[in-house]
């Protein structure tokens, strides 16, 4: 593990050393339950208004449109079931794509065998894009929810989130996006994007696991699926889990609008210098997502005749930690459904596909490194073949 090399950022991210001090100053000293009142209770709270306050300044918006949740799963969740439950009176049809996580897509299938809604899946092209027009003719007048994700966690790809608020403006469908990969690289602001229900979690962005945030538009309602208190403006019943709330708190200040530039630099020189390497070998690899509309943190990369799953682990061997798509269905290795959305299931990049995803602590020399092996594996690979 010592002299491993990480690189699935996009499965989740080490806690930066700023969050851990804040959270270990929290979880020493702060231990009250922010709804009592005295002053055990009071300093919690205290704390927990902080951490809202500055995560909603960063976003833009009020301190009560911020609702402190698990993580992504639970936010997309909440989104998802409690807009469709509050809404169903207005109709029964929701649309989603085929690319996102799947605890959006998972919740999308709930939701149509338990409870009879619609499901619409956008589909994307060869490239991982999903176009506009798709989404307008999908729409219908009895269209309820929206959520498309705003990047995606296997290519990066990035999705047309303010186009598809522009035209939802005045449609009665709540839109929802998943942000959870995009915060750590994009200044997210939820009214410029004209969303009205925006997930985020906190390991993704070098804070810790098990906390997220959903932003709900201020005077907007849905059904919680969580009862007991009346925590998090009645949204979310539950005590808070306050350590990791200021945790993520801490690492959402880390990443400066500055700081996402920088970062969103050196991830595009890391990108070019693993292109350049795998050129310059000769090795067949092509790009599974579009380079002119990804974050470059998220490399998708078909190694041309190279299994992915053997890869996987060669690397692993050798101390390289990369995935094959999402990391979220633990441990299992199935097809990607990113992957078959974009060229059908039965395309040979399903198999010979790796994700690489960088983080702050990389290196050029690490890359160089990972070059290396990949352009071994290839070359010994296709000797075999031949
Ligand atoms: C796009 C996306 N949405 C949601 C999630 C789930 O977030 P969490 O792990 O906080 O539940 C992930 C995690 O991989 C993700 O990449």
């Amino acid at each position: 593990m010592k002299d491993a090399i990480y690189f699935d950022h996009a499965a989740t991210t080490p806690v930066s050393p700023l969050v851990i001090q804040t959270m270990t100053e929290v979880l020493t000293q702060d231990f009250g339950n922010p709804s009592s009142i005295h002053q055990f209770g009071r300093k919690t709270y205290k704390l927990l208004t902080e951490a809202r306050n500055a995560i909603a300044k960063n976003l833009l918006v009020k301190d009560s449109e911020i609702i402190f949740t698990s993580g992504g799963t639970e936010s997309n969740n909440a989104a998802i079931i409690g807009t469709a439950f509050k809404k169903q009176i207005d109709g029964k049809h929701l649309i989603t794509t085929a690319i996102e996580h799947p605890s959006v897509l998972q919740t999308m299938k709930y939701l149509k065998e338990q409870f009879g809604f619609e499901v619409t899946y956008l589909p994307v092209d060869e490239k991982g894009n999903l176009a506009v027009e798709m989404f307008k003719q999908a729409l219908r007048e009895d269209t309820i929810l929206v959520s498309v994700m705003a990047a995606n966690n296997e290519t990066g790809n990035l999705l047309p989130i303010q186009e598809i608020g522009e035209i939802l403006r005045n449609h009665q469908a709540i839109f929802h996006t998943d942000a959870v990969q995009a915060m750590g690289l994009q200044q997210v602001d939820p009214k410029d994007l004209g969303v009205d229900l925006l997930s985020a979690s906190a390991h993704k962005l070098n804070g810790p696991k098990g906390v997220g945030f959903l932003y709900k538009r201020a005077n907007l309602s849905f059904t919680p699926f969580l009862h007991g208190g009346e925590q998090e403006g009645r949204f979310r019943a539950g005590t808070e889990n306050l350590a990791s709330i200021v945790g993520f708190k801490k690492a959402i200040e880390i990443l400066s609008q500055n700081e996402r530039k920088q970062r969103f630099k050196k991830y595009q020189t890391l990108q070019d210098l693993l292109f350049r390497r795998l050129d310059e070998a000769k090795v067949r690899y092509y790009l599974n997502g579009d380079l002119n509309n990804k974050l470059p943190n998220i490399l998708n990369l078909h190694l041309e005749k190279v299994a992915s799953n053997l890869t996987l682990m060669k690397l692993d061997l050798k101390g390289f930690a990369i995935s094959i798509g999402s990391a979220c269905t633990a441990g299992n290795i199935s097809d990607s459904h990113v992957l078959a959305a974009m060229y059908g299931k039965d395309h040979p990049a399903l198999k010979q596909s790796i994700r690489i995803s960088f983080g702050e602590g990389n290196t050029k020399e690490q890359v160089e490194k990972l070059a290396n092996e990949l352009i071994a594996l290839s070359q010994k690979t296709n000797k075999e073949k031949k």
